[in-house]
């Protein structure tokens, strides 16, 4: 059995911030931003919430599907922003979208989240325990930042991506995942509810981290894990109609593009519209892409995510 994608939908907060706005609050501008990132806007919430933005994008997946919520077997969310400790976010979608007969429970690998979530969702669907799951990747990194750190809050937004997933008879899906738990330290945010944090420096309560580093990391292993995949599938680069990376930062994407030798026409970005909205980047490329129409029945579309931890992580499915 394979999980085919059914539905799609995804949320913004309507409030944006442009690099011109950021500007007002710390030292930088908007070429610098975009000729570094690509970066050139963000939505950030203002009333909203991660589990309320995961909510709002499954509505809209479970609409453009036409199943009955009632169906769906399992939701994961894959989130590190959730307003709640507990309960989870995946219940409280689980309560918007009225799926009485699944099971929820979030899922966190930071930015690398969603893909591993998608990759969960297959092997409980190729096993045979679920047959139609939600796969949500939500996150309010604007709650995380640092505001006066240049180097990070110019980086991220906020937002949240679903997908629907349904049994069909097929071969399961070719996935791959990795973590280097010894490089964890490239990329941190502590937990607010760790003992003693009260009487910690504030500044320890946001994101730390090596910009290069992370960098240099995401573009030697987003290609291998890709050719990994492509080699258990026993397909070639040209085999594959989209390349669905994390959009992190538009450099990291051409310059994996670059080393695998693909047009970027096949790399589709997001990233002037969102910056980098950490496990919901996924997801909301998929929803528009669907929405624009993009998809045919039979591509070949390969999912990539990196991020903290760190992790890294893809899959890759048919359309
Ligand atoms: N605006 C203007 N100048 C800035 C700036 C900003 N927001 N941030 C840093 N600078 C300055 C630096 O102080 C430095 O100045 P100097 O040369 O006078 O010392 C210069 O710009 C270059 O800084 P550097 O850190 O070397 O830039 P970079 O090319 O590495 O770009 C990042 C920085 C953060 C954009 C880049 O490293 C990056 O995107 N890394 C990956 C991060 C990521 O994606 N994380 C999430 C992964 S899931």
């Amino acid at each position: 059995m394979v999980g085919k994608i059914c539905g799609t939908g995804s949320y913004v907060p309507p409030h944006v911030m442009d690099n011109d706005d950021l500007a007002k609050i710390v030292d930088t501008n908007d070429e610098w931003i975009r000729e570094r990132t690509g970066i050139g806007k963000r939505h950030i919430i203002e009333e909203e919430t991660t589990s309320y933005m995961a909510g709002q994008a499954a509505l809209r997946a479970v609409e453009q599907s036409g199943i009955d919520p009632e169906e769906i077997d399992m939701i994961l969310v894959a989130t590190s922003s959730s307003e709640t400790i507990f309960p989870c976010a995946a219940c409280e979608v689980q309560r918007t979208i009225g799926a009485t007969h699944a099971v929820g429970y979030d899922l966190n690998a930071a930015c690398t989240g969603f893909v591993l979530a998608f990759n969960t969702a297959q092997a409980y669907i190729s096993a045979g325990f679920c047959r139609t799951v939600m796969v949500i990747g939500a996150d309010s990194m604007s709650t995380l930042i640092d505001w006066t750190d240049r180097g990070t809050c110019i980086l991220f937004g906020d937002g949240a991506g679903a997908v629907i997933l349904r049994a069909q008879d097929g071969n399961p899906v070719c996935m791959a995942a990795h973590s280097d738990g010894k490089k964890g330290p490239a990329l941190t945010q502590l937990s607010r509810h760790r003992k003693g944090w009260e009487n910690e420096q504030n500044k320890e309560s946001y994101i730390h981290m090596d910009g290069q580093g992370v960098f240099k990391f995401a573009v030697r292993k987003v290609p291998e894990i890709i050719e990994e995949v492509l080699e258990k599938a026993e397909l070639k680069l040209d085999d594959i109609d989209y390349f669905v990376l994390h959009q992190a930062n538009r450099r990291i994407i051409e310059a994996a593009a670059k080393r695998l030798k693909v047009s970027m026409d096949r790399f589709p970005v997001n990233l002037e519209e969102y910056a980098n909205t950490s496990a919901a980047t996924v997801p909301i490329l998929l929803d528009e892409l669907n929405r624009d129409g993009r998809f045919r029945e039979g591509q070949k579309i390969m999912l990539a995510g990196f991020g903290a931890g760190l992790t890294w992580a893809a899959c890759l499915f048919e359309w």
